[in-house]
């Protein structure tokens, strides 16, 4: 409050008696407040056009609400494992984020609309000047504004429009639970319940099955296309994606398909310079998983997942572009530069004598990418 005269100042007891329209008053004058205009939006009450605004507003809240319930329905019910871009049931899989932001957005922009009408219709477009000044706040400050927000609230007339609190209440509180819901969904799902290979995050499309060898397969941008990789295929100093094949998918257009497409089974074959290959520091029991001077690594990024897709010849760094981390392809992919802590995983790769072609010896001997819950390393 500005300098005021203390002699003005109503008394503690004054104080009490006072009205909260006289305090309202009282603490606009103290304040140095001059009220231009105040006028009530709706001076005759319950007109068509009053309800009419009234029901526009709760429209709008009713609209967050049934939002925020689809929200939570798509985010428990709708088909969210993934489905190949070939497989039935892709189109619906592929609408799942696409809905689970248009009715987030749309409970959201419901609340929005609303309070924003409803400020627009219902709240007096007052009109005050206000002298600027310093210092803390009296007593008789803390008073009045506690009465000028009790009374702005009341003039707001939300407490005779019970359509409209409910509809408001009805909105927020389903926005806040559907985000509660996905703040804690999560957890409420069980990632193996219906996953065939209970120990997927541990193993990949690498892993032999029936004994039969997994090879190196170039992606050559046709998905039933296969094209293996021989030692001479890659220059000194190059790198190239692979993805595993089978003998036993040869034909089977879906297997080879789903192959280039699994997220845990990209590779970078590095085939290092001689030079820089001399200088090579191998991870402790990893020491046979190059062949000469080709290196596999995982291409899944250990920080949070990213492909780690870009390789630099000339300092042998492998780097992953969401949060620059830097991988040395000359020490086991080790991490030496940004936020990941764990090296690349390493695929155990040799040379099948009878055909030519590179392949790998065994699945990675450790989970690729990010950590989890249930990784101890
Ligand atoms: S995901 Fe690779 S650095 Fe973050």
């Amino acid at each position: 409050m500005s300098a005021n005269n203390p002699a003005e100042l109503p008394s503690e007891a004054e104080l009490a008696e006072m009205s909260r329209e006289d305090l309202v008053k009282l603490g606009m004058k103290l304040d140095g407040v001059e009220l231009v205009e105040y006028p009530d939006p709706w001076p005759v009450k319950g007109t068509r056009a009053e309800k009419r605004a009234e029901r526009l507003v709760a429209l709008w809240f009713a609209i967050a609400a049934l939002a925020g319930l689809a929200f939570i329905g798509v985010f428990i019910f709708w088909p969210a494992d993934y489905v190949a871009p070939s497989d039935p049931g892709y189109f619906l899989y592929s609408l799942y984020t696409p809905m689970l932001g248009a009715t987030l957005g749309l409970s959201i922009l419901g609340i929005g609309v609303g309070v924003l009408l409803y400020t627009k219709k219902f709240i007096p477009h007052e009109l005050a000047v206000q002298q600027r000044h310093d210092g803390g706040s009296a007593e008789v400050d803390k008073a009045t504004i506690l009465a000028e927000l009790a009374d702005a609230g009341n003039r707001s007339t939300i407490t005779r429009r019970p359509m409209i609190k409910a509809t408001l209440g009805a909105g927020a509180g389903v926005m806040g639970l559907g985000l509660g819901v996905f703040a804690i969904g999560g957890f409420l799902r069980d990632p193996w319940k219906n996953s065939d290979n209970k120990e997927s995050l541990w193993h990949t499309g690498w892993q032999p099955t029936n004994g039969e060898k997994v090879f190196l397969r170039r992606a050559t941008g046709d998905p039933h296309e296969v094209v293996l990789v021989k030692p001479g295929d890659l220059d000194a100093g190059a790198m190239e994606t692979v993805f595993p094949y089978r003998d036993s998918e040869k034909d089977d257009h879906h297997a080879l398909s789903v192959a280039l497409k699994r997220s845990d089974n990209p590779v970078m074959l590095i085939r290092l310079r001689p030079e820089d290959a001399a200088k090579v520091i191998k991870y402790k029991g990893q020491e046979d998983f190059n062949y000469g001077d080709y290196y596999a690594y995982s291409k899944i990024c250990s920080h949070l997942g990213c492909p780690t897709s870009l390789y630099e010849q000339r300092t042998n760094r492998i780097l992953c572009p969401c949060h620059q981390s830097q991988f040395n392809a000359l020490e086991y992919a080790k991490p030496i530069f940004g936020p990941a802590t764990r090296k690349l995983a390493q695929l155990p790769i040799a040379l099948d004598e009878e055909t030519g072609y590179l392949y790998a010896k065994s699945d990675f001997i450790e989970p690729i990418g990010p950590a989890f819950w249930e990784r101890k390393s």
